[in-house]
């Protein structure tokens, strides 16, 4: 656990950064809060103060959607040409892969992840992310539609359809990829022609205002990208219910995501996109290679801490392997080295708040009150940071807490099956439909699998794989649209038909 030997001293760099209050970016200005008011953003791993952040609300909000449209419609941004705008997020890709070790130490001193992790994952991603959209730039294309008019007999037409921005967009985003869901968010809009006003989530603000410096010097004109860090009720509730704002697009709980939904009804039924919870089942088949599926099945859950939309919290293994299965699973979890993010030997980082560290204390706790129990882990580590041991529940039942909710921290439940027909409804009992994965050496059954699971994402012999051209997102309460690849681009614009009576 955090020692005062592992107390991180930032060099002068990033000292810049963290050592005075961190403003907002409005119209390409750095700001403070109209309020004056600023809130600590603390490290994870020590409980200890890291920053303080200009703490944007409504009047915030205000500003920058103002910023955002007079962007979009007036200045350089609208005339600007598609290969500009390609080049401009490739510049942006540069500079961050430029600053790849700055960015990765912010990331790891705010949300706790591992610097190993954070340095080969999130920042690599992220850089990704705005190369594949640099690309897809000068690719946002119409089609020549040939129409036939049956009440017009004879008249001849030419009917092309345009595909256009959609706007201002509003960005809510968590703090389990700080800067890689800002990515996700921002890379698609800035390939669209779209202006931005991005809320980082109040936790983890830091890399994303980071971002917002790189934005300014890869020479986005003002306001086309704004950045308001403040909390979910104020200055995020604003956002989603602004009348001006053309889309929302939001990561988080499936709470909120239905909050905005009815924001967004009841302002000005601007578009809206949501990627939300999960509890997604990871099925590993008697038959399957289990030197790679026993890891498999650790990582898909303790990746992260356990803190991702799409976690294997479900480990379902047919009877013939559970037992196996388990006790690697529990070796696995066993092996982890708990400790800051900072120290390189680190493999798992705290949770990222106190609020986390309660809520999956509590659903550990729940587990264990239902009947549920554990094989490994089931506490907090140590007493200072928010650290969760890598715990294993079996003896579960359909009914309980632990199988039905998102727990978001390092639980997973193990549970075994028989039945081949049983398994594909007890994989897709859930309100929830964001991945699933199935592990077994026979490619019939793996494909039929992922025809019949009810998931945006199926993974068969990995997890986790992740790639800017692949798209992501949910089916049922895991929300609505595709994040990544060119599914992400329809979201970001509108099509319009044009008709010519020639
Ligand atoms: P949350 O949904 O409250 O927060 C996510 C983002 O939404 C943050 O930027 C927050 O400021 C903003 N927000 C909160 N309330 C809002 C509102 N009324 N209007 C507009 N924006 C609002 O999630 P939280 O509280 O951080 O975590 C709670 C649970 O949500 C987690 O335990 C996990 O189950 C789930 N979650 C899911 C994520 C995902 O990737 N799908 C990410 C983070 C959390
Ligand atoms: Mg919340």
């Amino acid at each position: 656990m955090a020692s005062s030997a592992d107390t991180f001293k930032p060099g002068p760099k990033l000292n810049r950064f963290l050592s005075r209050p961190r403003p907002m970016l409005i119209g390409g200005k750095w700001v403070l809060a109209q309020s004056g008011k600023t809130f600590e953003v603390l490290n994870p791993a020590t409980e200890e103060p890291l920053a303080a952040v200009a703490e944007g609300d409504r009047e915030d909000i205000e500003l920058a959607v103002r910023a955002a449209r007079r962007a979009f419609e007036s200045g350089p941004w609208p005339r600007i040409t598609p290969s500009e705008r390609g080049k401009l997020l490739w510049k942006l890709a540069d500079l961050l892969e430029q600053n790849l070790e700055e960015f990765a130490t912010l990331e790891t001193l705010d949300n706790g992840k591992p610097l190993t992790v954070a340095r080969v994952a999130d920042v690599p991603l992220a850089v990704d992310l705005f190369r594949y959209m640099a690309g897809w730039a000068t690719k946002i294309e119409g089609n020549t539609i040939p129409i036939s008019v049956p009440y017009a007999p004879g008249a001849e037409f030419f009917s092309y359809t345009l595909r256009e921005p959609v706007g201002v967009v509003g960005q809510i985003i968590p703090w389990n990829f700080p800067l890689l869901m800002a990515a996700w968010k921002i890379g698609p809009a800035l390939a669209t022609g779209c202006t931005v006003v991005l809320k980082p989530a109040e936790q983890t603000p830091l890399s994303a205002l980071r971002l917002g410096e790189l934005i300014l010097e890869a020479s986005y004109p003002p306001g086309v990208v704004n950045i308001v860090p403040g909390f979910g009720e104020t200055a995020g509730a604003a956002l989603a219910a602004h009348p001006d704002v053309d889309k929302v697009a939001f990561t988080g709980s499936t709470e909120v995501g239905k909050q905005i939904v009815k924001a967004a009804g009841a302002s000005n039924l601007k578009k809206v996109t949501l990627e939300l919870g999960g509890k997604s089942p990871n099925i590993v088949y008697g038959d399957a290679d289990l030197k790679t599926a026993i890891p498999g099945a650790a990582s898909a859950i303790f990746f992260n801490h356990g803190q991702c939309c799409c976690a294997g919290s479900r480990l379902y293994a047919e009877k013939n392997v559970f037992d196996k299965v388990v006790e690697g699973v529990a070796a696995e979890a066993k092996k982890i080295r708990l400790g800051p993010g900072m120290n390189p030997k680190t493999e798992m980082g705290p949770l990222v708040s106190q609020e986390q560290l309660t809520r999956v204390c509590s659903y550990i706790e729940s587990g264990l009150a239902e009947g549920a129990k554990t094989v490994v882990g089931g506490k907090r580590a140590g007493n200072r940071g928010y650290f969760v041991e890598p715990t294993i529940f079996v003896n579960t039942r359909p009914t309980m807490k632990v199988i039905r909710e998102e727990i978001f921290g390092p639980v997973v439940a193990a549970i075994p099956f028989s039945d081949p027909e049983e398994i594909v409804s007890s994989a897709n009992n859930t309100v929830y439909g964001l991945a699933a994965a199935v592990w077994t050496r026979d490619v019939s059954k793996a494909h039929r699998l992922a025809r019949q699971l009810r998931a945006g994402t199926v993974w068969i012999n990995c997890f986790n794989i992740f790639d800017a051209a692949l798209p992501f997102g949910g089916y049922k309460q895991s929300g609505w649209g595709r994040e990544m690849g060119h599914a992400a681009l329809e979201l970001y614009t509108e099509v319009k038909a044009v008709t010519v009576r020639l």
